[in-house]
C-alpha cells in the first residue's frame, strides 16, 4: 500500500444481516467503485473469513469490524489474521493503551498490502455516567478527543467517531489521521435508532474522511441508485 491513502469511493456501506444470502443479495447490486463494505461481528461470527474472502472476490475493498481488545500480543496477531485475510481495514479499541496499538501497527508494517489500522474511541452508546461509573473523568467529547491523540501518536491510521465528534477532533490530530464516521442519514431518510446524525455532505464538511451508511443503503428500496444520490451529494466535496 502507497503511504498516501485513496480515500475514495469515501462510502463504506454497513452490511448487517443475519444471514448471507440477503447481504448477498444485496452486494450482488452495488459497485466496488462507488462503495467500500463494512463486515461486523454479527455477520463475521456467524459466516466467517470465508464470506470476507467472497465479498473480497467481488472486487470491494472489506472494514473488518471486530473491534479488537486485548493485550499487544494477541491484538497484534488477530491484526496479521486479518491482513491475512486481506482485508482493507481493521479496528481496535484505543482504550486498550499505547502499547497494544503500537504492537499491533508493527505487526502489520510487514504485509505489503497492510490494512489501514483503525481506533475506537468512546462508543457512543456510552453517556457521561456510563464512562464515569468504569472510571474514566471528564466529558465523553473529552475523552474521545485523548483517545484520538493517543490512537495517532500511537501510529494508527484513524479513528471511528461520531460525524459532531469530527470537528472538535480534526484539529488535534494529523491531516492524514482518518476519521471514519457513522451516524450519517442523508436528509431525506429515516434517521432509524440513531439519534446525533449529520447529513453525508455535512460530516465530511466537519472533518470526517469516510462514511459509514448502512438502511439508507440497504433497507432502500433500490441500494443502488441511494448509494448514487448519496455520491452525488458529496461530489461537491471534492476528491
Ligand atoms: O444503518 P446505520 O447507518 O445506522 O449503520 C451504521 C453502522 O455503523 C452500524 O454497523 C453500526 O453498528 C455502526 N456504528 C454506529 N455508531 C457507532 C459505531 C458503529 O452506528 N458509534
Amino acid at each position: 500500500m502507497s503511504s498516501v491513502i485513496e480515500k475514495n469511493p469515501r462510502i463504506i456501506v454497513a452490511l448487517d444481516f443475519s444471514a448471507e444470502a440477503p447481504a448477498l443479495d444485496l452486494v450482488s447490486g452495488l459497485d466496488p467503485k462507488l462503495c467500500r463494505l463494512k463486515v461486523g461481528k454479527e455477520m463475521f461470527t456467524r459466516l466467517g473469513p470465508a464470506f470476507v474472502e467472497k465479498l473480497a472476490a467481488k472486487g470491494f475493498d472489506i472494514f473488518l469490524d471486530l473491534k479488537f481488545h486485548d493485550i499487544p500480543n494477541t491484538v497484534a496477531a488477530a491484526c496479521a489474521a486479518a491482513a491475512d485475510l486481506g482485508v482493507w481495514m481493521v479496528n481496535l479499541h484505543a482504550s486498550g493503551g499505547r502499547k497494544m496499538m503500537e504492537t499491533a501497527r508493527e505487526r502489520l508494517e510487514g504485509f505489503s498490502q497492510r490494512p489501514l489500522l483503525i481506533g475506537v474511541t468512546i462508543l457512543t452508546s456510552l453517556g457521561q455516567e456510563d464512562i464515569a461509573e468504569v472510571g474514566y473523568s471528564g466529558s465523553p467529547a473529552e475523552n474521545v478527543v485523548r483517545l484520538a491523540t493517543l490512537a495517532d501518536s500511537s501510529g494508527l491510521d484513524g479513528i471511528v467517531c461520531s460525524p459532531l465528534e469530527a470537528g472538535e477532533v480534526r484539529p488535534k490530530v494529523n491531516k492524514a489521521f482518518l476519521l471514519v464516521t457513522p451516524g450519517v442519514r442523508p436528509a431525506s431518510v429515516s434517521k432509524d435508532d440513531q439519534k446525533r446524525v449529520m447529513t453525508p455532505l455535512d460530516a465530511l464538511n466537519n472533518g470526517a474522511d469516510m462514511l459509514v451508511i448502512g438502511r439508507p443503503i440497504t433497507a432502500a428500496e433500490n441500494p443502488l441508485q441511494s448509494l448514487r444520490d448519496i455520491q452525488a451529494e458529496i461530489a461537491t466535496f471534492g476528491p
